[in-house]
């Protein structure tokens, strides 16, 4: 990779480039530094890479609305074709309020807390079977497959259906470089997930069962007009794509974050696992250091000005929390990895009215994913001469983390 630091060349950050894909950091260290409030041409979007900006942008929903859509597929798209889809993440408030309201105590810490046992079992099922192997791949055979089965049990997808949703959203947030919208493999795998969820849902309305699914199929929402109303079915239908979607990649991003990492910071993985009760902050570092959503996409629907220069209205904007989550202005010694580091607002889940409806659940996967590895494989090493990232709008991580046992 090209030393960007050695460049004479004005700074360009490209979301859809190798050097994205691969490593951005550098990339963002230059950006914060000389072009912190940035226009990029050939996409046609704003970015902004400072702390304070990026925290300030996304407290202010009304300059930078979410009713476009979060990736810059979907914020070049047709709004109302986004507004058809009925996702919480994808709406402004005071509609995104009442929608989100109907599922947000299932995510609470404390309902979240009640589900231990189920997340530990259906992590153990999966590293059990490696005990005595010399290696494996953390996220081939571990951290892809055991999220989409917990959200899925949560939402009541049947079982031997689960695996598959993972499958078409890795085609739906594939991007090919330079290429800003799904490739048509992926498109496809967008319309056969979203024919899935709703049949799911009207499956579900003709025979409830004990789920979550069955439980929207009931519920009303106070459309603002003061009449309460049930959810129809592509309004269900948007709740399990997106909790299905958002559930399942993200925390498989970082548990293999986390495999590479503590491959890197041997130091730092020998506390936990001495200690299994620093695992949580661990979590928190690896959120910052290296989190699994790089960027949120927003459409800036007035003028703002940002360190004297005016992002107009009209543009997709993209808030990088990736390079905000290193800058510094804001943290000491942003580029080593500490899990001792103080506590501090974890952007790596968003902020403002969007900010992570999961974030308790996923801090619970990744605390057990982590505090399992650390019981079953103390000492590993991590081959990266044969590790791969992936190519995503949005998502950062690998999809292949061969681990080796160490002695
Ligand atoms: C390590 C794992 C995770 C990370 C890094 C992560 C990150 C994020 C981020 C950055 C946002 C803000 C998006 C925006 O502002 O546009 C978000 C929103 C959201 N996340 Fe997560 N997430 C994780 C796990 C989960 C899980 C397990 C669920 C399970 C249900 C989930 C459900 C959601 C939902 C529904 C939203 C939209 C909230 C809203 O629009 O009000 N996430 N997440």
């Amino acid at each position: 990779m090209t030393d960007v630091r050695a460049s004479s060349s004005p700074a360009e950050f490209d979301p859809f480039s190798d050097d994205y894909f691969i490593d951005p950091y550098d990339v963002y260290r230059r950006m914060r530094d000389e072009c912190p409030v940035y226009f990029n041409e050939t996409y046609g979007f704003w970015a902004l890479f400072r702390y304070d900006d990026v925290c300030a942008a996304h407290k202010d929903w009304q300059t930078f609305s979410s009713g476009h859509g979060v990736d810059l597929s979907t914020l070049n798209s047709d709004p109302d074709a986004i507004r058809s889809w009925r996702l919480i993440i994808m709406m402004d408030p005071p509609e995104h309020d009442r929608m989100r309201a109907l599922v947000s105590r299932v995510f609470t810490p404390r309902a979240i807390g009640a589900l231990e046992p189920m997340v530990r079992e259906v992590i153990q099922s999966y590293l059990a079977p490696f005990d005595d192997a010399e290696t494996f791949d953390a996220v081939q055979d571990f951290s892809g497959p055991f999220p989409v089965e917990i959200i899925c049990r949560m939402l009541g997808v049947p079982e031997g259906e689960r695996q598959q949703i993972r499958h078409w959203l890795d085609l739906m947030l594939h991007r090919e470089p330079g290429q800003m919208d799904p490739t048509p493999e992926g498109a496809e795998a967008a319309m056969e997930a979203g024919i899935y969820f709703l049949e799911l849902a009207q499956e579900r309305r003709r025979r409830p069962a004990d789920d979550m699914i069955s439980r929207l199929t009931q519920v009303e929402v106070d459309r603002g007009d003061g009449q309460m109303t049930q959810l129809d079915d592509a309004e269900i239908a948007g709740f399990l794509s997106l909790l299905g979607g958002a559930g399942a990649e993200t925390v498989t991003k970082l548990v293999g974050n986390a495999a590479v990492l503590f491959h890197r910071n041997p130091d730092q993985y020998a506390k936990v696992v001495q200690d299994p009760g620093r695992t949580p902050a661990a979590v928190e570092e690896i959120l910052r250091y290296f989190p699994p959503s790089q960027y949120q996409g927003r459409y800036s629907v007035r003028d703002s000005e940002y360190g004297g220069v005016t992002v107009p209205a009209g543009y997709p904007t993209i808030l990088v929390t990736g390079s905000a989550s290193r800058d510094e202005r804001f943290y000491e010694r942003p580029d080593q990895f500490d899990i001792d580091r103080p506590a501090s607002l974890a952007l790596g889940f968003g902020y403002g009215v969007h900010s992570c409806l999961g974030a308790a659940l996923a801090r619970m996967e990744s605390r057990i994913a982590i505090e399992e590895l650390a019981r079953r494989w103390p000492r590993f090493e991590v081959d990266e001469a044969n590790c791969a990232r992936v190519q995503m709008s949005n998502v950062a991580g690998y999809s292949h983390v061969p681990v080796h046992r160490a002695r």
